[in-house]
């Protein structure tokens, strides 16, 4: 089966992981890996799950796209790899459960692009990034420009892009290219931690958040604001929102104020 061979799926509990699994190519990401992605995000136990990590075998969180694999494209057959594996980058950008790559080693090209796409980036203090595509003649082109502008402003964008300067972890963490660094060999524990704890707030609460999020970016203020205020009228009477009201309710009935002493 493609999937299991090319990208591990494993549940612990109510978080889903994933593995990128070419080691010997530093899980370089040619489009068998990408379309194994695509069905992994599609399996049953992914979309059964709570929370979801990523992370890389071996000694590398990916080396990016196949550089062997765009020799023989043509401007048709990339846009149409666009409407194929190459969509799986905004696919997981665009799952409703919080996502966290798990960093290690080398995470370049594509492979940062990806985990961009995850809501919470992790690393190791082994992590190095870089976008080292315009120096081989072409662009990162699976979020590498549009969310990194997002993420980091335009300014820093080119200095990973243009420059195509090379950022260790605790660059990465100053610049706020990743939200936390960890010591060498525990990005993965780290990361599952953070799931887990994800995984126990109310799932439809969370991901409309992150929608909501993610949304900002594209939105005009109004649009934002609506986007918010619906999401609250939705998510208000939800046994969930409900069960917490009863729950403070209850607790200031019984304790004497309820209140932080
Ligand atoms: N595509 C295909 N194969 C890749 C790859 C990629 N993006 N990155 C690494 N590999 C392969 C190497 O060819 C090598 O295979 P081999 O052992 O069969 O010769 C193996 O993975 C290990 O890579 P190696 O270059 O020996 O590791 P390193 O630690 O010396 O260097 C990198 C690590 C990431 C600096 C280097 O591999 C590299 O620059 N890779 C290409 C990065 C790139 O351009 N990505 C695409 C951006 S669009």
């Amino acid at each position: 089966m493609v999937t299991e061979e090319l990208i591990g799926v494993e549940r612990r509990g109510e978080v889903c992981i994933l593995t990128l699994r070419r080691p010997d190519k530093l899980n370089a990401l040619s489009y068998a890996v990408e379309e194994a992605l695509a069905e992994a995000l599609a399996s049953e136990k992914l979309c059964a799950s709570r929370a979801i990590v990523i992370v890389g075998e071996g000694r590398a969180f990916s080396a990016g796209a196949d550089v062997t694999e765009f020799r023989d494209a043509t401007p048709a057959s990339i846009l149409a790899y666009y409407r194929a594996t190459g969509a799986v980058y905004e696919r997981f950008a665009a799952l409703p459960q919080p996502t966290v790559a798990a960093i290690h080693g080398w995470c370049v090209g594509g492979g940062l692009e990806l985990a961009l796409a995850a809501d919470f980036r992790v690393a190791d203090e082994s992590a190095r990034f870089k976008l080292p595509e315009v120096a081989i003649g072409i662009i990162p082109s699976s979020g590498g420009t549009h969310r990194l502008v997002r993420l980091l402003g335009t300014a820093r964008a080119k200095e990973l892009v243009l420059l195509r300067e090379r950022v260790d972890a605790a660059e990465a963490f100053r610049i706020g290219l990743v939200t936390e660094v960890v010591a060498t060999g525990t990005a993965l524990e780290r990361s599952i931690e953070l799931a887990e704890g994800l995984a126990t707030l109310p799932a439809l609460a969370l991901s409309l958040a992150k929608e909501a999020i993610d949304a900002m970016a594209e939105s005009s203020r109004d649009a934002g604001l609506l986007i918010e205020r619906v999401a609250y009228a939705a998510l208000a009477q939800t046994p969930d929102a409900q069960g917490a009201v009863e729950e403070f309710l209850s607790g200031q009935g019984s304790s004497d104020g309820g209140g932080a002493a």
